[in-house]
């Protein structure tokens, strides 16, 4: 029944920020996950007697594809795979899995925020044992594989049937259908106050969660509505559809429009929140008030006395480069650790393994803390509602408590694409070339105080990182340029831009900005290098 099948290696299988992404009709070619996953397999050094999580979001191919996947762990005589019922498990969730059974790997099925659809995207993250993102070490040595890969190994048989729980056997391999949603719920549970939050609603509270037709919705159901008392209909869009309903799952102001329009409306809930497509990333919104993700990790961090998994102290909190600082500021008034990582999560994982972060975000809208080894969208809306019900302050009095406190970093995020990959590798190349020249260069009001491309050194593995160029100027404001590793239609620049004002904090962000903005055009010459003369989206 194992079949050996002859292949011909694709040139393209690299992994990016988080796993690989491609177009649907890239995965959908002949061989195309075969390839991938038996490459993954021979990479690691086989996977017999191991055991692995897998399940996705429910995108368009998830179900074709965890067909496959199982089949190509059986040929290669995996001892046990753990499967969300009909294919469907989130990247938190399927993190918590991994590391409570002690799983040796994890695959989610899912391109996170992209979209969905047979003309969407597809992907694949790889975890690894610590319940994280596997490293660039191994990711390469997968790559490498993909390259020369000949044959691959599957067993022949019928789809297996996902819908029932329970354990069935194919060959050797045990194959157990879980439901992901209680591990998840409970873990939920020991960290969070559900009294206090049950008493919140109970009080008339009102909250509207957007699980955008995605992964998050069973979770968001069974824990606002069922569990903390929610009005029924306070989470929408929470039925997981292969094209999310036409959305483009990414939590944002701009995609997540319906959300944003109620709580700019004088309709607006007390508190609004949105997950993405496989349910790591998360937007806070308060009654027509917005919580950008990086002031949303400084003011997790700042509260967290209030989670009665955290009150007892914290280790330190990491952020990545092209995050905003306020966190910083907290780090420094709590007395606890602060690091600074390049973008993807993987980078926060040996920082948690040993101890030295309980806390992690990044500005994309992804939040966490080391109870797995992701991001986590429900447990940044629950730790919202634990401070909310904990401070009886609205969202927005949170925020401008805590801006009062530390001061305010404004900060917007521009993103160029669909550049052409030459061009914006020529850009980055040619302005690191740049940086040191810039030094105590004036732009305007603003004079360069330092540029450095951002190396990290990671304290646990020794191992260095380059990530992206940043440019300093003396008053503290900040521009970081970076070429996306998610995308799937050529390359996407970002530029992020961050100013702080201790007194000033209630100022409009798009005017603090863009004369900095513009600096940062005018430094990288992004209008003469790529044609554009202002970014695609801001966020
Ligand atoms: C983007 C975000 C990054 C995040 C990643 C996966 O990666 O910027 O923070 O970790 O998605 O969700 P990028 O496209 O910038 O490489
Ligand atoms: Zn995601």
């Amino acid at each position: 029944m194992i079949k050996n099948v002859a292949t011909t290696p694709y040139v393209d299988q690299k992994m990016g920020t988080a796993g690989i992404r491609k177009k649907s009709r890239t995965v959908m070619q002949e061989n195309y996950v075969e390839n991938f996953i038996q490459s993954l397999f021979d990479a690691i050094g086989g996977v017999e007697g191991q055991t692995f999580v897998l399940g996705g979001d429910g995108r368009y191919y998830n179900d074709v594809a965890i067909q496959k996947i199982i089949k190509i762990a059986v040929a290669n005589k995996m001892k046990k795979l753990i499967v969300g019922q009909n294919g469907y498990i989130s990247t938190p969730a399927s993190s918590k899995i991994l590391l409570k059974n002690k799983a040796d790997g994890g695959l989610v099925l899912s391109a996170s925020h992209n979209p969905g659809g047979v003309d969407g995207d597809f992907g694949i993250k790889y975890a690894v044992k610590s319940g994280g993102q596997c490293s660039s070490k191994i990711s390469d040595a997968i790559y490498a594989r993909t390259k020369e890969i000949t044959s691959y190994k599957i067993y022949d048989c019928e789809n297996v049937d996902l819908s029932k729980l329970g354990i069935q056997y194919i060959a050797d391999t045990e194959i157990e259908v879980i439901d992901p949603i209680t591990d998840y719920v409970e873990m939920m549970q020991q960290i969070f106050d559900f009294e206090a939050i049950k008493a919140l609603f109970k009080s008339g509270f009102t909250m509207v969660f957007d699980a955008m037709n995605a992964v998050t919705g069973p979770y968001a159901v069974k824990i606002f509505e069922q569990i903390l008392g929610a009005p029924k209909g306070s989470v929408k869009n929470f039925v997981p559809m292969p094209d999310f309903g036409g959305l483009h799952p990414d939590p944002n102001l701009i995609y997540a429009k319906e959300l944003v329009d109620l709580m700019y409306s004088d309709n607006a809930p007390d508190f609004g929140a949105a997950n993405d497509g496989d349910g790591d990333r998360n937007m806070i919104l308060g009654r027509k008030f917005f919580v950008t993700p990086s002031d949303s990790l400084a003011i997790l961090t700042d509260n967290y006395k209030y989670i009665p998994a955290y009150k007892d102290g914290i280790y330190g909190v990491a952020k990545s480069a092209a995050t905003s600082t306020a966190v910083c500021r907290v780090a420094k008034e709590l007395g606890i650790d602060y690091y600074e990582v390049p973008t993807g999560w993987k980078y926060f994982c040996n920082l948690m393994d040993s101890k030295r972060i309980t806390f992690c975000g990044e500005e994309s809208f992804g939040t966490g803390s080391n109870h797995i080894r992701e991001k986590d969208g429900i447990w940044a809306v629950l730790f919202w509602l634990n401070i909310l019900a904990a401070t009886k302050k609205s969202v927005a009095d949170v925020v401008k408590d805590f801006w009062e406190k530390y001061g305010r970093n404004y900060y917007l995020r521009y993103d160029f694409e669909s550049i052409d990959n030459t061009v914006a590798d020529k850009l980055m190349v040619d302005l690191e070339n740049k940086l040191s020249t810039l030094k105590g260069q004036k732009y305007g009001k603003y004079t360069v105080s330092e540029a450095y491309p951002f190396v990290y050194h990671d304290p646990v593995d020794n191992s260095s990182t380059k990530n992206g160029l940043i440019v300093c100027f003396e008053d503290g404001s900040r521009i970081v340029y970076r070429l996306s590793g998610t995308g799937t239609s050529g390359a996407t620049l970002r530029v992020y831009i961050e100013a702080y004002e201790k007194h000033k904090t209630s100022e409009d962000t798009v005017n603090m900005l863009t004369p900095l903005a513009d600096v940062a055009l005018q430094i990288a010459q992004i209008t003469e290098r790529t044609g554009k003369i202002k970014a695609d989206v801001i966020t």
